[in-house]
């Protein structure tokens, strides 16, 4: 371990963020209702810019009137290219009450991004004597963003969570495909005549969970576009779980429980690791730092593997 500790990312379940556009409320009650962890509010993409005005205002409302239990609650701004993100912090913070819980920043590019953010943030809750700080997610969906991705890991306290948005991302990196999220045609290695299709959205979710894991930021895999393919969406949220990032987006109510089978461990990958921790302790008091566990090595790296699992289980149980 480097002299400097890795921090502990928040301690809170992240394995579904349930979305929907701020402009159909008639949404909101059946996501109030739902088993995801996360809500976020589209103030963005989803809405298209005659509503941006009525959106913003029917959120606030959402927030204020709307029993969302223990839900986390975020509301997605508009980007910091448009004319619509500073009126959506101002109005969403002077006016939602501390059920606002996160702010989520789309096409974050820089650091900078995320500071300037942070400075209206920060003003508006002294001016108003909001007592509860609002924390951040943001949103890497651009060459940019994939480029600065440690420096924005980094970039402010207020930072909790950071996703991969496929579909801008895909279009920013001139990628060759409409798809959100999965596996793309095109994309395969050949063997003796045989396609076998790889991951293309690989390298970027790993780049997000170093810069996450270094910095104590929750990695999320971002949106699964096509929500009549169950299969393709557990297979891409099972790649994304092996490679560290602790849970994914809904655009569909069906998606949901897809997340949350996924994101928590399971009951045999429990159990198997509290037995690695049972073996991994009968060694240490026989002075051993290595044993084997059904044919196989473990030591000491086993324990904090097997940490993981039994830690994500335990977080999840106590949030009912
Ligand atoms: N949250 C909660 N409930 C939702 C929902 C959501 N995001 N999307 C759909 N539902 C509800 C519908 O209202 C419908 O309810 P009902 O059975 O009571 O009538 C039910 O789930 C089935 O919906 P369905 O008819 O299959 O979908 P749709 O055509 O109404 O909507 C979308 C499809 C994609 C337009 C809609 O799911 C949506 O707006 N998703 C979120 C998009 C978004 O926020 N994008 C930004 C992030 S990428
Ligand atoms: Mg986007």
């Amino acid at each position: 371990m480097s002299f400097r500790i890795q921090p502990a990312a928040p301690a809170r379940p992240n394995r579904c963020q349930l979305f929907g556009p701020g402009s159909n409320t008639k949404l909101f009650v059946k996501m109030a209702a739902s088993a995801a962890d996360v809500i976020n509010l589209d103030l963005e993409d989803s809405v298209a810019p005659s509503d941006k005005d009525s959106a913003r205002a029917n959120v606030i409302e959402a927030l204020n009137t709307i029993d969302w239990g223990n839900k986390y609650m975020s509301v997605r701004i508009n980007g910091l290219d448009t004319p619509y993100w500073y009126r959506d912090v101002v109005d969403v913070l002077e006016q939602a009450g501390d059920r606002l819980d996160q702010i989520m920043i789309p096409k974050v590019g820089c650091a900078a991004d995320v500071y300037a953010v942070d400075a209206l943030v920060t003003a508006i809750e002294r001016a108003k004597g909001r007592s509860k700080p609002i924390s951040f997610e943001v949103i890497i969906e651009s060459a940019a963003g994939i480029a600065h991705v440690e420096e924005i890991a980094a970039s402010s306290p207020r930072l909790q969570a950071m996703s991969l948005g496929a579909a801008d991302f895909a279009a920013s990196m001139g990628m060759q495909t409409t798809g959100i999220g999965g596996t793309q045609e095109n994309y395969y290695m050949l063997r003796e005549g045989t396609k076998h299709w790889s991951d293309p959205w690989h390298w970027a979710q790993a780049a997000i969970v170093a810069a996450c894991r270094t910095h104590g930021v929750l990695p999320v895999d971002g949106p699964f576009g096509d929500f009549s393919d169950d299969e393709g969406y557990i297979a891409q949220a099972k790649r994304s779980a092996t490679l560290g990032m602790v849970g994914k987006w809904a655009i569909h109510p069906k998606q949901i429980a897809l997340a949350n089978q996924v994101f928590t461990p399971s009951d045999d990958a429990v159990t198997e690791a509290r037995e690695i921790l049972a073996a991994m302790e009968a060694a240490k008091a026989k002075g051993e730092g290595a044993t084997v566990y059904k044919g196989r090595l473990v030591d000491i790296a086993s324990i904090k593997q097997a940490e993981v699992i039994v830690a994500q289980a335990e977080l999840i149980a106590a949030n009912g």
